[in-house]
């Protein structure tokens, strides 16, 4: 929707939202008011915001405190704003065993029919993925036709992969470790390759060939093995990408993965996103060259997100009117 009718829209309101300019604009009355589109509006006449849709990540559920956390900070920004966080199973243990154990394509799939079917997001949304949560929701960009996905923010998520599975919270806790040696040892093995889910997104730049042979998601997603020119439109229509690294990450191994750096295998050392081979192959160069890229560099660990970040991002990115 333009400005302009935004700017209408808040002065028959009564101006709820602060004018950034500092002289006042010099209002030209027409009269092909009929022309323009007013946002859909909730049943009180408030003009609706764009809805915002949450994916948690690996070992997190879509009801815990962390994610209630952020829905109670966005609904206090955007009073008028509908907020989803997915969750695979109603039970909050259930959703959090299925973020580690399952098929991410089905899940892909599933959440897929879930958005289409929600009449809430009709007029589409914005996105917000934590983690793995980040990379699924670019998947569902890419896969799933039924939906329009505005902005697409991603906290620290596995876009070039892992190395290393982050599956031990406790790095004492010698069982997970062997539990993850053994994965690790038979990554490419189809029933861990159907069944765990940050296996499939395992890449390892020095085997590219197995990868590329075996990788159930993330091969496919990357545009590594062809060129899937849906998938390049689709993520070539989001309006902004926002890519938020942790500088101090050591969950995400390697940590660049967040922002599409890749790793020579000659040299070992990083190459830089505007050269990485999926984001070449996905198109994102021309979102690139397009501005519509933002980057974010966040001091802390894994997930270490201050409270005011959120704030930053919920201005910029959400809250908007449905085109
Ligand atoms: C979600 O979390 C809230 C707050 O902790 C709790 O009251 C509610 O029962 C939870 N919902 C489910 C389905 O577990
Ligand atoms: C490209 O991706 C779309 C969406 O997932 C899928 O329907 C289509 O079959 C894919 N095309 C090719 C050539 O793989």
């Amino acid at each position: 929707m333009e400005r302009q009718s935004i700017l209408a829209v808040n002065l028959l309101l009564g101006g709820f939202e602060p004018l950034t300019t500092t002289t006042a604009p010099q209002w030209v009355l027409t009269d092909n008011s009929d022309q323009i589109q007013f946002p859909p509006t909730t049943p009180g006449g408030w003009p609706k915001k764009r809805p915002l849709v949450i994916w948690h990540g690996l070992g997190d559920n879509y009801n815990s405190s962390g994610i209630n956390k952020v829905k109670e900070i966005y609904g206090q920004m955007h009073p008028n704003m509908y907020i989803l966080s997915i969750g695979l199973d109603e039970s909050p243990i259930f959703d959090e065993r299925r973020s580690i154990m399952g098929n991410p394509s089905n899940d892909i799939e599933y959440v897929c029919e879930m958005l289409t079917k929600n009449g809430e997001l009709d007029n589409g949304f914005d996105a917000m993925g934590f983690s793995q949560g980040g990379l699924f929701l670019r998947a569902l960009v890419q896969r799933c036709p039924g939906i329009s996905v505005h902005n697409l923010v991603t906290f620290g998520s596995p876009h070039m992969g892992v190395l290393d599975l982050p599956l031990c919270s406790d790095p004492g806790d010698w069982i997970c470790k062997r539990r993850n040696e053994y994965i690790k040892r038979n990554i490419w093995n189809d029933a861990i390759q159907r069944t765990v889910v940050p296996a499939q997104y395992f890449r390892d730049p020095n085997d590219m060939s197995k990868y590329l042979e075996k990788s159930h998601l993330l091969a496919d997603l990357n545009n590594e093995r062809t060129i899937n020119t849906t998938y390049v439109t689709k993520l070539q229509a989001l309006n902004a990408l926002v890519l938020i690294s942790f500088e101090s990450d050591t969950t995400l191994v390697p940590k660049y993965s967040s922002k599409f750096y890749d790793i020579s295998p000659e040299t070992g050392k990083l190459i830089n996103y505007k050269t990485s081979v999926p984001f070449v192959n996905l198109g994102l160069s021309k979102l690139d060259k397009e501005d519509r890229i933002h980057f974010y560099s966040l001091p802390g660990e894994h997930m270490e997100i201050p409270e005011p970040f959120f704030v930053v991002i919920g201005y910029e990115f959400f809250g908007g009117y449905p085109d």
